[in-house]
């Protein structure tokens, strides 16, 4: 049974799907039914015959145009950004027509921005194919490219009109880019949800060898949590902050290591430690908590080891991030009911000290 969550309110309300295959006719059309033209983007890693399934499906009632683009980050830029827009153009869509972004958050992300920027904004699809697109990034509506100055710097708040997870799609994904989404899953766990992490610490193994219905177990709690704090701040103006849980560590981690070698997800993994860690020192959460938190992690098959990253090595980018403000950083930290909130009431040399 296909489980359905709606998020965001008023005129961008859109559901999310999640089913084994949620891409079905019966799903997708009624959302295309005053569609007429209709543009997949989608990249060159992702396996041709999901593709083949998606022009199946829109057969004979759209016409329908497949843009590939090469896969990974470096794709998220202007430039291609700008080639699209022209094939929208080229292609003489208007209002009537529609995006559909089909692959992981690279590609979510730049149709997305794509569709929020063309004729001021065309109706888009995602259809995540990665665990980190499925439990994050299609949903909440965050678009974005990146520039030379820094990831994401250039985008906008643009909500799907639909969003079709199939888990079916992670039988493909390579191990670290299943680890990667696993990462937020787990942040979901550990900032409030805490039916999840639950689940998650009695079913580690399920989760390990991607047993379908630990998978859709997983997804909807992540997508119910994040729905019901980027519903109630769809800007990030106050409570969705936490869901950066992790995050400041995790993006100078990233940038660090240049952004190669290591997932994003992987990178907040041990950011959420930290983080943790910091927790701990601050007196938030007592020891075996921190403990419990690691173990979780571990136990999933996730790296926890961040040894090799040091203060001062790090400090540069942390101080960057768009969390600071007024020169003091704004960190997320974790309390002992299990929720999350963000202050910049801390003592800054548990801050190092968590890096000891
Ligand atoms: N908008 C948001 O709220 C948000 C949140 C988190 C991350 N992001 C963005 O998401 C991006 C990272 O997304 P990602 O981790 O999904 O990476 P990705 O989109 O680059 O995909 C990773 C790799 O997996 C391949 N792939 C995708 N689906 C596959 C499948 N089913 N089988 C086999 N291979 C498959 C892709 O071709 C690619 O090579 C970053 O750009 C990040 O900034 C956005």
């Amino acid at each position: 049974m296909a489980k359905i969550i709606s998020v965001g309110k008023g005129h961008s309300k859109y559901n999310v799907i999640i089913a084994k295959n949620a891409l079905t006719k019966k799903n997708l059309i009624p959302s295309l039914k005053n569609k007429n033209k209709i543009l997949v983007v989608t990249d060159s890693g992702i396996p041709k015959r999901y593709i083949k399934d998606l022009k199946d499906i829109l057969k004979g009632s759209k016409k329908v145009y497949i843009y590939t683009i090469e896969k990974g980050e470096k794709s998220k830029s202007f430039s291609t950004y700008s080639k699209i827009l022209e094939k929208l153009a080229d292609l003489k869509f208007d209002r009537s027509d529609a995006m559909i972004a089909f692959g992981g958050g690279m590609i979510g992300d730049i149709t997305g921005f794509c569709a929020a920027t063309y004729l001021r904004g065309i109706d888009f699809i995602q259809i995540p194919t990665t665990l980190l697109a499925q439990v994050d990034s299609s949903v909440g509506g965050k678009t974005a490219i990146n520039i030379k100055q820094g990831k994401n710097l250039v985008g906008s708040f643009y909500n799907p009109i639909q969003v079709l997870i199939s888990t079916k799609y992670l039988e493909s994904l390579p191990d670290h880019e299943y680890k990667s989404g696993m990462g937020e899953v787990v942040k979901y766990a550990l900032i409030g949800n805490k039916k999840l992490n639950n689940y998650m610490q009695l079913n580690s193994d399920a989760i390990k060898k991607k047993r379908l219905n630990a998978l859709e177990h997983i997804i909807e709690e992540s997508i119910k949590s994040k729905a019901k704090i980027v519903t109630s701040d769809e800007k990030e103006k106050g409570i969705r902050a936490i869901l950066n849980f992790g995050h400041t560590f995790g993006h100078a981690i990233e940038a660090f290591e240049r952004y190669k070698g290591i997932t994003h997800g992987a990178a907040v993994t041990l950011g959420m430690i930290i983080a943790g860690k910091i927790s701990f020192y601050e007196g938030h959460i007592r020891s075996h908590q921190l403990d419990n938190m690691i173990n979780l992690i571990e136990s999933l098959g996730l790296n926890t080891n961040y040894s090799k990253y040091k203060f001062n090595d790090l400090k540069k980018y942390i101080l960057n991030d768009k969390k600071v403000s007024e020169g003091k950083l704004n960190l997320i930290l974790i309390n002992q009911s299990g929720s999350a909130f963000i202050t910049n009431k801390y003592n800054s040399r548990n801050l190092k000290k968590a890096f000891d």
